[in-house]
């Protein structure tokens, strides 16, 4: 038999519902192998996402350290989201406890150690602001050609959900997102352009659930939640943002996929932090970025079942 060929992948993120099932859906990729998880201040305050990154990686079994990434944005001031995420962050199902230390080193500090480390360029998988990727970015400069690709859920090309300009991951931390998206680094994004059509419905985590494994029973409990406030805003389904991120790496053949070049707004009155394409090519900029902005909704959903489904007999 071929053996499969690894890619080595940082999970940088702010967990958070929807970064926690990106990473249930993450461990089950056999091409991946995760090097490292990096924490961002973001849906919650740092020391919580910590703890709660520390307790999937807990509950996923994963032989890793979790290191603790930047507790604020660059220039601003942070912005939390506890109305989708709750007080913990991650509010819902009983999770185990952290089974391993914290690393010593900060996020920037782990990357870098990645990145010098592998023998093949490393993908990292921003499902936060992007704090700790362009902290790396400014302070390890040299390092920059070992990043294969940053894939990100950030952004909208035509609506945002803060703002009516600007998606909550970019809004939080623009200066951060400017410096990404002006690196040269191959960027992939998932935008609310996909990310709102990423709908799970109901009945579809009721799939998850019916599977009876430990893990994909909290998959479904974190639904159960990330969906109380999605559906008091008039949302029918949960729009699964962070896991496209992860899914668009593997299953590209289920998603539209548009080269753009994509810059962000600093200033703005009312649109900071918005994401804009150059659709038409007008400024003259050639495109940086690879914008996702649809998918195939229903194999989404099967993939996201049939990875869930990986975790039959398992402890927790
Ligand atoms: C993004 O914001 C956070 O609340 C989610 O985890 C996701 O990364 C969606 O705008
Ligand atoms: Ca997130």
């Amino acid at each position: 038999m071929n053996e499969i060929k690894k890619r080595p992948v940082i999970l940088d993120g702010d967990p958070g519902h929807d970064d926690a099932i990106g990473w249930v859906l993450a461990s089950t990729i056999p091409e991946f192998e995760i090097k490292a998880i990096t924490t961002v201040a973001g849906n919650q305050t740092l020391e919580k996402v910590t703890y709660n990154a520390r307790r999937i990686a807990a509950l996923l079994h994963l032989d890793i350290k979790v290191a603790k990434g930047r507790n604020r944005p660059l220039c601003s001031d942070l912005i939390i989201a506890p109305n989708f995420h709750g007080e913990t962050g991650l509010d819902g199902p009983i999770l185990p406890e952290p089974d391993h230390d914290l690393s010593e080193l900060s996020a920037p500090e782990m990357m870098a150690e990645v990145l010098r480390e592998s023998k093949d360029k490393v993908t990292i998988i921003s499902t936060g602001p992007l704090t700790n990727t362009a902290a790396l970015l400014l302070s390890h400069p040299e390092l920059k050609d070992r990043i294969e690709m940053i894939s990100i859920m950030g952004g909208g090309l035509r609506n945002g959900n803060w703002t009516s300009a600007a998606e909550f991951n970019i809004l939080v931390d623009p200066e951060a997102a400017y410096t990404v998206y002006h690196s040269g680094v191959p960027l992939l994004m998932c935008g609310l352009d996909v990310t709102e059509k990423a709908l799970v419905y109901p009945k579809d985590w009721e799939r998850i659930r019916a599977l009876h494994n430990p893990v994909a029973e909290v998959v479904a409990g974190w639904f159960d939640f990330f969906f109380i406030h999605l559906n008091s805003l008039g949302w029918s389904g949960a729009t699964t943002h962070d896991p496209c991120a992860v899914m668009s790496l593997v299953h590209p053949e289920i998603f539209d996929i548009k080269d753009y070049y994509v810059d962000i707004e600093l200033q703005g009155r009312y649109c900071r932090g918005a994401t804009i394409a150059d659709y038409n090519g007008r400024t003259g900029n050639t495109p940086n970025c690879r914008c996702v902005v649809g998918l195939d909704r229903e194999k989404f959903v099967d993939y996201l079942v049939e990875a869930c489904s990986k975790f039959e007999g398992w402890e927790v």
